[in-house]
């Protein structure tokens, strides 16, 4: 089939690069004239693993093209919105801006029947309006169908995640739509990936629904943490514990500085600023209590670091490990490990961040934060060592060479990923979210 991926992001330069794996056609278009230049030379904006590989063969089997027109999308019989839907700025609200824009320069070319599919993720209700929009607007007008087609796919493990998913949502107003959307995704049917057709709204509820059901696992644990520390028990063993009820499973049940990145806490909010506008804000209420819980989960690790360094920050030299929002990405947004980096940076501390993947990002994004080219780097002096993203790397440390490397050998785990007694048998003042001591 020939296929559009309007937006190639995180989201729609992954999709487009692993439709085209599976035999269509794809043209990718993007705003952003650079983006679109390093897509079309097979290379990947951003660390995923496996992408770059299909991103080239795509590109030299000549399947795959990126353009910033969306002219050069007007031959195609499918259409993939996928552009980002941030915070809006001042809001809780999603910013639908990009995806409006999107819809907007692709209307002109929708000459011939077509199918609108959006994969981005929305407040319920804006398939419907975009439909009409389509509908009325397009030069094919009501020839053009809409449908929502929501991707659940995680950042680090998005090309596996998007070629053998565990489910696909056809959110579809007709047969006709459910058929192509079959035809689309015709390899992952064919490997026996569940298919759930429903409507448009329930396909929107779905992609946010399965994130703050996440988010609020998150902060339930990280609540259980703090309890765990005002009781001196010990959260890494109860969650454990509570990890082999079946009913309950053990996946999503870290605790530590909590979640981040570019879809967790914007979802969470816009979910409660939706029903708010939907009269049923009173019983989503219970979200604004899973951000705030999260957004503790930062303040009380930066309290354990100035605890640490006796309340005086100003000039004391902190390293930090990690710098992503999470392992495998390089992605700081919402990143927690950056903001606690840069909040004891604004009040006065040498912060030396070092991440596998994320350390020039964070610079970036933070110029006062100082980039560590190793672990080692980082830690060198430090007089307190903070570890904010769950990276292997960091699980394998050794406290014993570390502890000769620092001037003060503290420590906080802010992810549970370092063994308590192993560092504290190599004389550190260890010191974890949910651990006691
Ligand atoms: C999340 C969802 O998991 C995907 O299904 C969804 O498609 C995606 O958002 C999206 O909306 O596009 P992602 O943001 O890549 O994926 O990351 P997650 O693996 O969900 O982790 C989110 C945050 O929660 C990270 O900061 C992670 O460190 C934190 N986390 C995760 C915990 O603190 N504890 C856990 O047990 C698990």
């Amino acid at each position: 089939m020939r296929i559009s991926v309007i937006g190639t992001g995180y989201l729609g330069a992954t999709h487009a690069a692993c439709l085209a794996a599976c035999g269509h056609e794809v043209i990718g278009v993007d705003s952003n004239p650079e983006r679109v230049a390093l897509l079309s030379r097979g290379e990947a904006p951003f660390h995923e693993p496996g992408l770059e590989s299909l991103l080239y063969e795509g590109v030299t089997s000549g399947r795959l093209t990126f353009g910033t027109n969306c002219a050069q999308a007007a031959t195609a019989d499918v259409h993939f919105l996928c552009v980002g839907t941030p915070q809006r700025p001042g809001s809780h609200a999603a910013d639908l801006s990009a995806l409006h824009s999107a819809v907007a320069a692709l209307l002109p070319y929708l000459e011939r029947p077509s199918l609108v599919v959006g994969k981005s993720t929305v407040p319920v209700g804006t398939a419907a309006v975009l439909g009409q929009r389509l509908r009325r607007d397009a030069p094919a007008g009501d020839r053009v169908g809409i449908a929502w087609n929501p991707e659940f796919l995680r950042e680090g493990h998005a090309v596996e995640d998007s070629l053998r998913p565990d489910r696909l949502v056809f959110g579809v107003e007709s047969d006709e739509s459910d058929q192509v959307l079959r035809e689309v995704y015709a390899p992952q049917i064919g490997e026996g990936v569940s298919v759930v057709r429903t409507d448009l709204a329930t396909a929107e509820l779905a992609k946010v629904s399965a994130n703050v059901m996440l988010a609020a696992r998150i902060s339930l644990v990280n609540m259980l943490a703090e309890v765990c520390e005002a009781s001196d028990a010990d959260v890494a063993d109860l969650t454990g514990i509570l990890g082999l009820d079946e009913r309950i499973g053990s996946k999503f049940l870290n605790p530590g500085v909590g979640f981040g990145g570019g879809c967790l806490p914007k979802d969470t909010r816009a979910f409660v600023a939706r029903a708010e506008e939907l009269g049923v804000g009173g019983p989503a209420a219970v979200l604004r209590e899973v951000d705030a819980i999260n957004m503790r989960q930062r303040a009380r690790t930066i309290d354990k670091a100035v605890g640490l360094l006796g309340g005086r920050v100003h000039g004391r030299k902190v390293a930090v490990l990690g710098a992503a929002f999470k392992a495998d990405s390089d992605d700081v947004r919402d990143s927690p490990a950056l903001d606690v980096a840069a909040t004891l940076e604004a009040r006065g501390a040498e912060v030396h961040v070092y991440d596998p993947k994320a350390t020039g990002n964070a610079v970036k994004a933070r110029p006062g934060l100082r980039a560590a080219s190793s672990v080692e780097d980082a830690c060198r002096d430090a007089d307190v060592v903070l570890v904010l993203t769950d990276w292997d790397d960091f699980r394998g440390l050794e406290p014993v060479a570390l502890a000769d490397v620092v001037r003060h050998p503290r420590v906080v785990d802010g992810r549970l990923v370092l063994d308590p007694d192993k560092w504290r048998a190599a004389g550190w003042d260890f010191h974890a979210l949910g651990r006691g001591g």
